[in-house]
């Protein structure tokens, strides 16, 4: 809000957009990213597993930030139908009801795909039996849910990277082009409202493979087969969103389906540090408000609650720390990055489970001319004292702080660290300091500054 003031007001009046700013309450910005996703229209949820419900932490973390659930394992195909037309519904249905519980909307993941598979599938070997099975599957699936899931990821990774081409499943094998259209079918068939989304990773920016995903949308609009949905995975590696990502996701909008980011991750290599950790929350700041400036572009997942439970180390040894929340469920960069992109404002209570600390800060342009501006960080103590601060502030590329004042910076690469001075370090409940700073922007970045706060 403070931000998108200051950016539509000239220079002229941005004495008059500051005091709007400094007049804004805290506690007008929603505290949580399910309820700041809300507030946009979006849908904000992550990916959860029955084996870690009984984690208190876990189910806290989950219950307050998240109001869309996608069961990471439990409703695909070996686990739900293990031996032919024998289904198990418990584990997904047990997340189901926590869902339903707490209003969370549920996402289906996932009807056909050729992992976790079991083996009297992949042992098919005639047409008609394998389309008979898979309808069947999606018919018992889809329809012990229908009126349940809001979307279901029909068909997933059906395309290979690189070329584009179809992926060499046994579906693709046995059945042929058509078995997605057919999936498709028999999915809107269960469960006439559910949203049938087509799921896939490597899809995020253009390339061959989001190609052939987007041809095959536009071929399945045109013909009538009913699909509602594309599902960016976004697992993706620090530094490297792809530019593109909001022109793809808009492009998939215009031929009329919507856009969901479904397993959002951004890996790096491990330990995490605050230069790698500061990196990854303008990742994902990236991420979301290429999501907001789609409009069709109205669920964000991230596959996963904490990085305790990540499926990245098993697949990439030395490489996690992905997610928004750390192994000890205390907020991360990333988390207040997304909170911000999103419009939100952490409350920094101390009795959050993992709070990193019992501050929240908050930035406001000061000034602004050719090549630079004036910026002003005000770090507010919660219900309790706090001895100290730290901010980590995320420059723009080819800014450079010239003057910082009522703090002390240290800079590592494009990230800048800023502690107290002494005097303004200890804050009593509710009390607050800040410090302000020039950047020189010659090549004509304005950008804001991604930051983020503790209690180091
Ligand atoms: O349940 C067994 C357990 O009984 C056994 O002791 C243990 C030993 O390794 O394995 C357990 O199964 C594991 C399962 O996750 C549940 O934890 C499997 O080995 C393991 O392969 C499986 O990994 C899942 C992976 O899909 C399988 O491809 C990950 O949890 C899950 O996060 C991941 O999710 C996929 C999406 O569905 C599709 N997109 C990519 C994404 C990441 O790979």
């Amino acid at each position: 809000m403070r931000r998108a003031l200051t950016a539509v007001l000239g220079t002229g009046a941005l004495l008059l957009a500051m005091l709007v700013a400094v007049a804004l309450p805290a506690s007008a910005a929603p505290g949580t990213l399910k309820e700041s996703a809300a507030a946009k229209g979006r849908v904000f949820g992550a990916a959860a597993a029955t084996a870690h419900m009984g984690e208190s932490a876990y189910a806290a973390t989950l219950d307050r930030e998240f109001n869309q659930l996608t069961p990471e394992n439990e409703m695909k195909w070996a686990t739900t139908e293990p031996s032919r037309n024998s289904f198990d519904f418990g584990p997904a249905d047990q997340l189901v009801s926590h869902a339903q519980a707490q209003s969370m909307k549920i996402r289906g993941h996932t009807l056909v795909w050729h992992n976790q598979l079991p083996d009297w599938v992949s042992g098919i070997s005639s047409r008609d039996d394998l389309l008979s099975a898979m309808r069947n599957h999606i018919a018992k699936e889809a329809g012990h849910y229908a009126g349940k899931v809001a979307y279901w990821d029909v068909v997933n990774e059906a395309f290979q990277d690189g070329s584009g081409a179809r992926r060499d499943s046994v579906f693709q094998r046995v059945i042929g082009d058509s078995y997605m259209e057919e999936a498709f079918r028999a999915a809107r068939a269960a469960d006439p409202s559910a949203k049938l989304c087509y799921n896939d990773y490597n899809i995020d920016g253009q390339n061959a493979k989001s190609n052939a995903v987007y041809n095959m949308v536009k071929d399945f609009k045109a013909r009538g087969v009913p699909i509602d949905c594309v599902g960016l995975q976004a697992h993706l590696t620090l530094g490297a969103v792809p530019s593109d990502m909001q022109t793809n996701m808009q492009r998939f909008a215009d031929l009329g389906v919507d856009v969901h980011i479904t397993e959002l991750d951004i890996r790096m290599s491990t330990p995490p540090d605050s230069s790698k950790l500061a990196t990854q929350a303008n990742d994902y700041k990236k991420v979301v408000s290429a999501c907001l400036a789609v409009s069709r572009c109205t669920v964000i997942t991230v596959w996963g609650v904490t990085d305790k439970y990540s499926w990245i180390p098993d697949v990439f040894p030395g490489e996690g720390a992905a997610l928004l929340f750390d192994g000890n469920y205390a907020k991360k960069p990333a988390y207040d990055a997304a909170l911000q992109a999103l419009g939100g404002e952490d409350p920094g209570d101390p009795g959050d489970p993992g709070d990193p600390g019992a501050v929240t800060c908050t930035y406001a342009r000061t000034a602004q001319w050719n090549g630079g501006f004036n910026g002003q960080v005000t770090i507010k103590a919660g219900a309790t004292a706090v001895a100290s601060w730290t901010v980590v502030m995320t420059m723009g590329s080819g800014q450079q702080i010239v003057a910082l004042w009522n703090g002390t910076a240290s800079t590592s690469g494009n990230v800048v660290t800023v502690k107290p001075v002494g005097w303004n370090g200890s804050l009593a409940p509710g009390a607050s300091a800040s410090y302000g700073f020039t950047v020189n922007a010659p090549t004509g970045n304005t950008a804001d500054p991604v930051i983020s706060c503790g209690t180091p």
